[in-house]
């Protein structure tokens, strides 16, 4: 997308206090951070900087050293705990050897299967949702035809801050997505002990590989499908139910206690930023608005992902609505539009897609027909659109910028070579016009800080099945001696 396609921020309001004034001036609050984008990847980056260098919660360190090379191969069981779904998957990796002989495929994925979390398990325990969690791959593994292994390997994404000291060590650390347990608990072991107890007599047993953070998956899961000679994969960003990054870091920027033993030279070490976490707050404070405020308070965590609330897909559909409060005649709104988490991020990425108001004011009515409708007429379905486009517009600004500022962890803008930037999660692979407007930020950011001169560019590739074919990537290069 060239520079130029940048969605610009809405002119300023006349000084006739219309109702249209009232609302530009309004959503000018949500398009502040817009006006000074460089400015704010460079705070990013700078409090990234000391993150690395302070946080005991973010920049977590991970014992992945290397990126893949493109040759794994092997087949393993994979598995990717999100926020809102659980997917389990038997992947082959047929590596670069597979593009020689021609069919192009770099990968299988011959069995797999999706599901949602249940509410009640992200507010039970550990072990229940592990129990739960493994009679899903019990499920998979009885559907994979060619399973005679008495032991399958397995790669785990996990979509959590974890403290990890080893490719199968990883302690569970306070999650947010609406998951309240808090006990520190270690993975493998909740993992393998609900197996065991669920698994019959003649099923295979578990032997995990490798464990990792989505962000570290889809970074590899990019590498491994997207390298080339003359761009270099540097970054995986998350845009989904949550939000985080991973880059390349040289150790010695980082705190001496997250530094691999008798190691604080310049090799780089993959970090696991949880950049939605609290410490990310300074740079995002002059951009918090009275609704980010609101939806704060409401929060099961409050004060725990600033960025998350601002980003996320849990939360873009409730900073929607919190706006609409402020925008629409209250006693007109549907009930839903009352009721906290009423309206979905979904619905707002269709409003905002329709072709005319007349197809957005359909949607509405249609959501809310449980509601009596939306009641509120064309005007408004028009009104409703701009605040879902001002919502989703300051994500993708934010997101760009973070990006930014991660790459600077590893200064990867300053050698000319184009950067790749991995990306998974619903927001940026489905909301319409997301991943667009971010890469345009991006863009943006990175030419004003040359002082307007073209180069080498960004460019965000999607890691299809990132957290599967992540977790295998993971699992043949630890099997293989490569991280
Ligand atoms: C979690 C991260 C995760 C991200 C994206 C955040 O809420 O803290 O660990 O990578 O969501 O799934």
């Amino acid at each position: 997308m060239a520079p130029s396609a940048i969605p610009t921020p809405a002119p300023p309001p006349s000084a006739s206090p219309s109702p249209d004034a009232e609302l530009l001036q309004l959503l000018q609050q949500l398009e502040a951070p817009l006006k000074n984008l460089p400015q704010l990847a460079h705070d990013f980056e700078a409090t990234f900087h000391d993150l690395a260098l302070t946080s005991t919660t973010q920049f977590l360190p991970t014992p992945v050293r290397v990126l893949p090379s493109g040759d794994e191969t092997g087949q393993f069981l994979a598995l990717d705990l999100g926020g809102t779904n659980l997917r389990v998957g038997v992947v082959e990796l047929l590596g670069r050897r597979s593009l020689d002989t021609g069919d192009g495929e770099r990968l299988r994925i011959p069995t797999q299967g999706s599901w949602s979390i249940p509410e009640h398990l992200k507010s039970s325990t550990a072990e229940d949702l592990f129990h739960w969690v493994s009679e899903r791959i019990r499920n998979v593994l009885r559907e994979q035809p060619t399973t005679t292994a008495d032991v399958m390997e397995l790669g785990i994404t996990f979509s959590f801050p974890m403290e990890q000291t080893s490719h199968t060590s990883a302690l569970l650390m306070p999650m947010g997505k609406g998951f309240t347990f808090t006990n520190t608990n270690d993975l493998a072991a909740l993992l393998s002990t609900a197996y065991t107890a669920t698994s019959a007599a003649g099923e295979p047993a578990l032997r995990i590989v490798s464990i990792t953070n989505d962000s570290v998956a889809t970074l590899l899961s990019a590498a491994y499908a997207h390298a080339t000679p003359c761009s270099k994969t540097a970054a995986g960003i998350i845009a989904g139910t949550g939000t985080n990054a991973t880059c390349m870091c040289p150790v010695s920027k980082l705190h001496a206690s997250k530094q691999p033993p008798g190691d604080s030279g310049d090799g780089g070490m993959l970090l696991n930023t949880e950049w939605s976490i609290r410490g990310t707050a300074p740079p995002l404070a002059p951009y918090v608005t009275a609704w980010d405020r609101r939806l704060d308070a409401g929060n099961e965590k409050p004060g725990f992902q600033p960025l998350e609330e601002m980003v996320g897909g849990r939360y873009l559909g409730e900073l929607v609505r919190l706006v609409g409060l402020d925008v629409f005649p209250r006693d007109a709104l549907p009930a839903a539009m009352h009721r906290a988490y009423g309206v979905d991020t979904k619905l707002c990425g269709d409003v905002e897609a329709a072709a005319t108001d007349a197809e957005a004011l359909a949607l509405l009515a249609d959501y809310f027909s449980a509601d009596g409708g939306w009641g509120l007429g064309l005007g408004a379905a028009a009104t409703f659109r701009r605040v879902c486009g001002a919502v989703s517009t300051r994500a993708a600004a934010l997101v760009a910028a973070a990006t930014v500022g991660v790459l600077g962890m590893n200064d990867e803008l300053g050698d000319g070579v184009n950067i790749v930037v991995g990306y998974t999660g619903t927001i940026l692979e489905r909301y319409p016009g997301f991943k667009e407007r971010c890469e345009g930020f991006m863009r943006e950011i990175v030419r004003k800080r040359r002082g307007g001169e073209d180069g080498a560019t960004v460019t965000l590739v999607e890691a299809r099945d990132g957290g599967i074919l992540g977790a295998a990537v993971l699992a043949a290069m630890v099997k293989g001696g490569s991280t």
